[in-house]
């Protein structure tokens, strides 16, 4: 069967809080794979069937707007703009703020970099330049260094600067808010734009102990999705001055990606707003839980001080086993995880993992090694 999704929305199990043997997703009970997997909550149903709706490309749907709204105030910006999904917020941000044309300046690891280049340079027409980073944030001297306020005869200009935190690929990180303010000021000297891909933005925001605004302060525009750890079941907002907002409107409809009775999705972000930010430090715990449980086991597989999030990555290189035995050695124990890289495996954590999950998480690596060792378990 076919890995990916597999959820079936299962009305009984919404009727309760969903526990990951409850939870309709696939055959398999604990889901590490990706936040992305996450069902829509009973109450976003509920909401999806009572929203009040209109054409959003004529009169405007009022659910969208509201969602748009809101998701302005969360992030201290002027506007929003509703889009499909993560894929979109970022091409249309490229779009707006650099009129398609000139350099991106943009970490190897970004999702934008490794999941989202065609359409950096087949729609948006930009170059893609890679600075130097540390745990998937910008070593910033060599970022300043790079950034090209005028084309020359020779080279482009830079149109834009990517940042990205949470740092899906780098685990899960958080780019502290200071370096974000140092960040700004180099970009602002250079009449830069600087966009945050910030799809986990409010696993950021939680991890830091501040509002989304706080971070969202330091750039023009970012990116969020509600789509992953929020559990809305699609969407993404693009937020930042009203100015870039209706050029990223524009953007949108070019590409598609104009909603008409789009509030029938909208309500579920508005409750995944509303409802579902203050729950991700759960998931942090649990994603801890992992990472000091499979500590204990051998230090060598994980750091639990690397773990800031929802994302925990074990690597392997210690055992006898490689990454694509572990998956199905776990996948055994009802446990699935992706692999990341020749010896890494990466662990997302989210609503449906509770702490029994956690836990048994731990258990399933422990039987693994145990039998590995030759030890009964
Ligand atoms: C950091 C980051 N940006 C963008 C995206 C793209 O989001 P979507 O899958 O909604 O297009 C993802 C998806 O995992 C992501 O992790």
């Amino acid at each position: 069967m076919d890995k990916q999704m597999t959820g079936t929305i299962d009305e009984g199990a919404f009727r309760s809080n969903p526990s990951p043997s409850a939870i309709g997703v696939g055959t398999l009970k604990i889901d590490l794979r990706s936040d992305t997997i996450t069902l829509p909550t009973p109450k976003m149903l509920e909401a999806m069937t009572q929203a009040p709706l209109g054409d959003d490309m004529r009169e405007r749907d009022p659910t969208v707007v509201e969602l748009e709204a809101l998701a302005a105030r969360m992030t201290g910006t002027e506007a929003g703009l509703f889009v499909t999904s993560g894929t979109m917020g970022n091409l249309v941000s490229m779009l707006a703020h650099t009129g398609r044309g000139g350099e991106i300046l943009v970490d190897p690891d970004a999702h934008l970099m490794r999941s989202e280049v065609s359409g950096a340079v087949h729609v948006a027409g930009l170059a893609p330049r890679l600075y130097p980073a540390r745990r998937g944030f910008p070593v910033l001297d060599a970022l300043n260094s790079l950034l090209r306020p005028r084309a020359t005869g020779s080279s482009f200009k830079t149109a834009l600067v990517c940042i990205e935190t949470t740092h899906n690929n780098a685990g899960g990180t958080v780019m502290p808010l200071s370096d974000m303010a140092e960040l700004r000021a180099m970009t602002r000297d250079a009449s830069v734009p600087l966009h945050i891909d910030g799809a986990r933005l409010f696993n950021a925001a939680v991890s830091l102990g501040v509002p989304a605004s706080e971070i969202v302060q330091h750039a023009d525009s970012v990116t969020f999705c509600i789509s992953k750890g929020l559990s809305a079941p699609f969407g993404s907002m693009v937020c930042g001055s009203a100015e870039f907002v209706a050029r990223a409107r524009l953007c949108r409809r070019m590409i598609g990606g104009a909603m008409r009775q789009g509030g029938v999705v909208a309500a579920a972000g508005i409750v995944a707003l509303t409802s579902m930010v203050e729950r991700l430090v759960d998931d942090h715990r649990r994603a801890q839980i992992i990472a000091c449980g499979l500590h204990a086991l051998d230090p060598r597989l994980v750091d639990p001080a690397e773990v800031e999030t929802n994302i925990v990555m074990a690597d392997v290189a210690c055992t006898s086993l490689t990454v694509h035995e572990w998956i199905a050695r776990l996948a055994a124990f009802e446990i699935d995880v992706r692999s990341y890289g020749k010896t890494r495996l990466r662990m997302v954590t989210h609503r449906h993992i509770d702490d029994e999950a956690a836990h048994a998480v731990v258990a399933g690596f422990r039987r693994v090694l145990e039998r590995e060792a030759g030890i009964p378990s």
